[in-house]
This record gives C-alpha cells, structure tokens and sequence, in this order.
C-alpha cells in the first residue's frame, strides 16, 4: 500500500471479485472458483482502488447504480467495483470463443487443439476496447496505476496506453506462456505481442514463461531486447517482462481460530458422505478443467488399489470439481467422460453403499473448501499444465496442525517454489501411483517436517509480496519515467 500511497489503482479483470446470485433466500454472494481472484481481491482490500470485471452473475444487474459500480456487500467496501455488461454474442465470441477455445488451449500445453476464428476474434478487439474505454473513463489523474490481469486482455495495455501515455501499466499473465513455434499458430499473434507491450511491465508466475515470452516477441516483431535488463522496446516505449510468482493471503491467527478443529472437520466429513471411520482420505479440488489432470489422478488411484490391495477397503479419494465454461462442448465432454470413468472405478472397488471414489461436481464455498483440505490425509494436485496452481498453497494454508501430505505435479508453477511437496509427472500413472502409496504410509514426523517448510515459504511468499514485488518494480519506473520527462 506505502508503494502507491496516493496513486489511484485501477484493476481488469473478466472475472468479477463476487459474484451476486439469485437463490433460494433472495440474493446471495457467491466468491467465484478462479485463482486469479483468490490472488488479486486481498491485495485490492488493501490498495483501494476500482475493480473493473464483468458482471456475470445472476443477480448482478440488480444491485449497480447508475454508473455501473456495484452496491458494495459488508466487508468488500474497500474497494469499488464497476461491472462491464456484455450481450450473449460478445460473451460467445470474447470469453468462451477466442479466450476459452483459442488463447486457453494455446497457452496450455494439454494437447487439446486450439480453435481460432475470425469472428471470435472481432469480438475480442471490441470487448478489449469496453475495458480499455472503461479504465479511461475510471481514470481521474493521467497517470493512474492500471493492474490488467490475464490472457483476456491482451489488447489492453496498448489501447490504454494510446489514451493515457503516463499510466503506469501492469500486466500479469495468470497462464503459462508456451515457445514461440506453439504460440507461432495464433493467426493474430503480432496483434496480441504488440498489444501486450502497450504494458509498462509484463509479469509471469515463472523464469521460464518470461523467457518463452521475449523468445516469442523476437521471433514475431521488430523489437529490441534486452536480455541483461530484461527490457524489450517496442516503438520507443521500454516493457519490463519479469517473473512474478503469484501466491495466496497468508491466513491471519484470527480467521485460523475461527476454523473448526481437524478432528471435528474429518468427523464431520466422514458422516456427510458417509465413509467409514477407518478410512484414509485423499481430495483433490479443481474447476472441472481439462487441463487439471483429473482424468489422469483417477487412473493413478485405480492403480494404486491395484498395487496396493490392502488399500481397498481403507481409501477414499473425494473430488471436488466446480462446474466451469460449461457451455464449451470440450469442457461437457470433458465431464461425462470423468463420470464415467467415476463410474468404472467404483464398481471395480467400492463396495454397495461405500464407493471409493466420490465426485462432488458442483461448486464450494471457501469455508467449505478449507474444511476439506483439512479432513483430508493427502491432497492431489496433478495439472498437466499449470500457470501457477493456488490450491495446492491453499492446502498448506489451511494445515497449521502440520499434517498431510501434498503430491504436485511438475508442470505447475507452484513445483518450482514447493519443492518439500512429493513432486510428480502426471503423465506417469505408475509413478503417481506409487506418490500416492508414499504419501498415505509417510510416517507422521517427516509430514510434519514437509508441512512446516511448505508452511514457512507460503506464508513468507503471500500474495502481499507478490504485489509488493510488482509494485515496487513500478514505482522505480515510475520515478524513472517522472525524471526522464523532465530533462
Ligand atoms: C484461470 C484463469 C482465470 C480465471 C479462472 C477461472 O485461473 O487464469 O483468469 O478466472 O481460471 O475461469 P473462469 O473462466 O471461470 O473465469
């Protein structure tokens, strides 16, 4: 907050920070299932400032005034949000068309083919200049600070920057960034690199996206580079590119109190879903993502049964999966085919009445989510691909009695950081399998000792460092800039 003091921060995103929602009670607040808001909305608690995302909850509409800013629930005002509105076509073309079927599968590397078309990509331009015109009718100084977040925009910072030349623009790319040859297929990926250099600096969860990304721009655009500084000038105007590796709010020893005890959340657990006493817990909790590595997990507990048979009866896996881009025929696909797979499983060996795997597909709160994380023995976060991965940090957050095992893959970012996790190709069956068999006979004291230095680099590398990070590159550039105009 020092780093900014008296500089207004303006924040983009598609996704809103809450969503209103019509329900059985009236109208409800539900907090959306994405990383990219569990991430940004502590650090706007704390910054103040406009949030400018899409309103897109049921209830949304009925609860703005006149100028589109919402009528702020209890304990959200300190910051404003102001929703942008899009009709069904926009929606269609902008978020599930070139974002959801084009950029989404082209970052991921999860071999699903991307889908670029024309039509989705003019819809994408207008609902970038929406955003872009939305900041600039927010601004009220010319240089405010605007935080564009994700591959939704990637024609904002030039749009922007055209109108507000003095802005200090930070973007950050929630998703990874592939090589240039994988990138190269995007049939308007020069539009895309110069619109994200309109960005004072460009951020990524890792080294290695960063690398990919000036790789990228070498290849496609007349732009200097500077590897030793990190810079590339396009145009005149200089980019940071930097890696910035995002992370969660570190729970503070009040909310921690108000958590019910481990014991109490396995009890509670164990009757809800009615598994017996005796039985370990393993959970993984994911949006219903084809790039999650669901399907590939349920394989790795089948052969772990298989291997193991003494786990039969004393193993369940608990699947939270939350209902995501499900008007995309690749994400309903994606879903019959984990339920049935489910199905498979279950019958091979669970028993009437205690299948082995259960599959909650709907969405959960946090609290709720929190409370599984802590009944459970181990936690399976197996992306085939991943920007960074929150849940797994949410996972050692919520684990101050310092139990449980976590099994990460190693193609989230998160790997590079949480190295004390059983770190595992997702791909290799056998060998998450064989993680999974570790993790439920690691004896207590090295889960303890894995758990305090997950614990310890979490909470020293929160999301306040994340921002602070960011923002501390950006007032030195800032500075820089103020002093350079000057001469
Ligand atoms: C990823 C993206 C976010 C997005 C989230 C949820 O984490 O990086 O930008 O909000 O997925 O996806 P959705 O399409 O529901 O917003």
């Amino acid at each position: 907050r020092t780093q900014m003091r008296g500089d207004q921060v303006i924040v983009v995103s598609n996704r809103e920070p809450y969503m209103h929602e019509r329900g059985a009670g009236g109208i409800e607040i539900r907090r959306p299932a994405s990383g990219l808001v569990t991430a940004v909305e502590p650090v706007m608690r704390a910054c103040s400032g406009t949030w400018i995302a899409h309103g897109s909850g049921s209830a949304d509409r009925e609860v703005v005034d006149r100028h589109d800013h919402v009528a702020l629930p209890p304990g959200h005002d300190e910051y404003l949000l102001r929703r942008i509105w899009l009709t069904p076509e926009q929606e269609q073309g902008y978020y599930y068309g070139f974002a959801n079927e084009g950029l989404w599968p082209l970052c991921h590397v999860a071999h699903v083919r991307p889908v670029f078309r024309e039509s989705d990509w003019e819809h994408y331009k207008r609902v970038n200049r929406l955003f872009a015109d939305a900041v600039v009718a927010e601004a009220r100084s010319e240089d405010p600070v605007i935080l564009v977040q994700d591959y939704h925009f990637a024609l904002v910072p030039a749009m922007v920057r055209e109108r507000l030349p003095r802005a200090t623009i930070l973007s950050f790319w929630h998703i990874p960034w592939p090589n240039p040859e994988s990138f190269g297929i995007c049939p308007w990926r020069a539009e895309i690199l110069e619109g994200m250099l309109g960005s004072t600096i460009m951020g990524f969860h890792t080294q290695f996206h960063c690398k990919n990304f000036m790789e990228t721009v070498d290849r496609y655009l007349e732009a200097r580079i500077e590897h030793e500084h990190s810079t590339i000038t396009f145009h005149g105007d200089p980019t940071f590119v930097e890696a910035y590796p995002i992370s969660i709010e570190w729970p503070l020893p009040e909310q921690a109190r108000t958590w019910p005890s481990v014991g109490q959340c396995r009890s509670e657990l164990m009757e809800r879903l009615d598994i017996p006493r005796d039985h370990r817990i393993a959970v993984g909790v994911d949006r219903f993502d084809y790039t999650k590595g669901i399907l590939e997990r349920l394989h790795a507990v089948e052969r772990m049964l298989e291997k193991y048979p003494e786990w039969q009866k004393r193993f369940t896996f608990v699947q939270v999966a939350a209902p995501s881009r499900g008007a995309l025929e690749e994400y309903r696909l994606f879903q019959q085919r984990i339920a049935a797979q489910v199905d498979r499983i279950n019958d091979r060996f669970g028993r009437p009445g205690a299948p082995v795997i259960r599959l909650l597909a709907q969405h959960h709160e946090h609290d709720e989510v929190t409370k599984l994380y802590r009944a459970a023995d181990v936690c399976l976060v197996t992306s085939l691909h991943d920007g960074m991965n929150l849940v797994c940090k949410e996972f050692i957050a919520a684990r101050d009695d310092e139990r449980g095992v976590l099994i990460l893959s190693r193609f989230a970012g998160a790997a590079r950081e949480l190295t004390e996790a059983l770190i595992v190709n997702p791909y290799h069956v056998e060998e998450t399998a064989d993680a999974l068999f570790h993790a439920l006979t690691m004896p207590p004291g090295e889960q303890r000792e894995r758990m305090a230095s997950l614990r310890s680099t979490v909470h020293e590398f929160n999301v306040y460092r994340w921002a602070g990070r960011m923002l501390s590159d950006a007032a030195r550039l800032r500075l820089r800039q103020r002093v350079s105009t000057r001469v």
